[in-house]
């Protein structure tokens, strides 16, 4: 098999990738792991920034999104048992977040990549990458009982943090910065109305929550927990015992219903650099992870892309190496600023671990400031729906 250009990884940044280079009319095969069923399955992010929605929407794969998708102008901080409402369309000039889940997204990307006729791969195995350093990469990797070799003129790593193709990059040409934190996210899809409008991010002495949903008709809750937590010590009802606790205020009560699914993630930040290694392009989850308190993480997978498809379609087309050669940088300067809103609003909500007093005090200063100051409040809203 030959392409232009071979993509590994069915995910945001896999997807849309294919998607852009489609409208470019440059040629792409795309390999997953995983089911489709699996894919379309996996629940994850919620929050959309404006310039991604209409990045999918210019692409071809907004119809949906158009109407299902629940378009927020803000956001509530709870602390001190009261809540605070960060006006973010007053405060960026007109800019809005779209609530529509990571699964709606992929669910609609890889309809329209059928419907383009080409190629996309489900539970391939055995993926290995050869000739990342020289101009002639390819990929190697069984489908259906068959070894096959794909040919390509450059290789798009967007198989996520787990995957294989930051792993094949010698390790002396990477450098990666971690943070690990001392906690993590049980998130719930519950089948219920959401209680609230808008998303409410609290700042709570049990630990932090939040409310989120994915329809009129279903919720989506987080709790902090520890990293390790057994989601067999969290039977549905001290699920809802603990959000109650953590979100409720007076004169508000949340509303339950029956759990359709819940599991913990362990928050970390981790970037790689640089994004690129000769032909091989690293994009999303594969370069960068952040902690979802910012909800950037799908964001930055589709900004990645966006970029590297330019940057692709400058190249196939015309030659033009310029945007190629400006990949890593660019995309690692909006990665960086996402690396650090993210932490930022982590270490203000979340409990901190050792509840050092001196810096509970300091978050409670710094929430007080985001809500009564109109620069501070300006600040985080710029940062949440995202710089274009
Ligand atoms: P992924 O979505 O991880 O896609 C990578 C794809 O590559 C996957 O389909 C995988 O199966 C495939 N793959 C892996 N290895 C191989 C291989 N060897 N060969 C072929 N294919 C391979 N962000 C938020 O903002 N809010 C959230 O609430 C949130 N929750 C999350 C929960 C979890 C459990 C995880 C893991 C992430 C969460 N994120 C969240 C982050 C967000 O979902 C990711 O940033 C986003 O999925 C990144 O997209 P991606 O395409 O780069 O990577
Ligand atoms: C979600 O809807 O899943 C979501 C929303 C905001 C976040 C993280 C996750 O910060």
């Amino acid at each position: 098999m030959r392409t232009q250009v071979a993509i590994v990884g069915a995910g945001p940044a896999g997807l849309t990738l294919a998607q852009l280079l489609h409208v470019e009319g440059i040629d792409s095969v795309v390999i997953e792991n995983r089911s489709r069923e699996y894919v379309e399955a996996r629940i994850r992010a919620g929050v959309l920034e404006q310039g991604v929605v209409d990045l999918l929407t210019t692409a071809g794969v907004g119809e949906r999104m158009t109407r299902e998708g629940l378009v927020h102008e803000g956001i509530e901080l709870q602390f001190a048992g009261e809540r605070h409402r960060i006006d973010l369309k007053r405060l960026t000039g007109g800019k809005t977040i779209t609530v529509y889940g990571q699964t709606e997204i992929v669910k609609d990307l890889i309809q329209a990549r059928l419907t383009s006729g080409r190629p996309l791969f489900f539970e391939v195995d055995d993926v290995r990458l050869d000739g990342i350093g020289t101009t002639r990469p390819r990929v190697l990797f069984r489908h259906e009982d068959a070894a096959h070799e794909l040919d390509c003129d450059v290789i798009a790593g967007c198989d996520g943090f787990h995957g294989i193709s930051r792993p094949s990059i010698p390790a002396n040409a990477l450098r990666t910065f971690t943070r690990e934190y001392p906690f993590g996210w049980l998130g719930i899809l519950a089948q219920v109305a959401p209680s609230n409008e808008e998303l409410i991010y609290s700042n709570h002495e049990r630990g932090f929550a939040l409310l989120t949903m994915r329809s009129p008709q279903i919720s989506r809750l987080y709790l902090q927990c520890r990293p390790d937590e057994d989601i067999a010590e969290w039977p549905d009802e001290r699920i809802w015992e603990e959000l109650h606790a953590r979100l409720e205020v007076p004169g508000w009560t949340l509303a339950e219903g029956p759990v359709l699914e819940k599991g913990i993630t362990p928050m970390r930040s981790f970037v790689a650099e640089p994004m690129r290694h000769g032909r091989l392009f690293l994009a999303g989850d594969a370069a960068h992870i952040v902690p979802p308190t910012g909800a950037k993480g799908l964001n930055l997978a589709v900004r990645d892309v966006q970029l590297l498809a330019e940057a692709l379609t400058a190249w196939l087309r015309k030659g033009s190496e310029t945007l190629l050669d400006a990949y890593s940088t660019s995309c690692l300067r909006r990665v960086w600023r996402a690396e650090h809103f993210s932490w930022w609003m982590t270490t203000m909500l979340h409990k901190l671990e050792d509840g050092d007093p001196f810096a509970v005090r300091l978050q409670e200063s710094q929430l007080r400031y985001v809500v009564s100051s109109e620069s501070a409040a300006t600040s985080l809203a710029e940062n949440y729906v995202g710089f274009d």
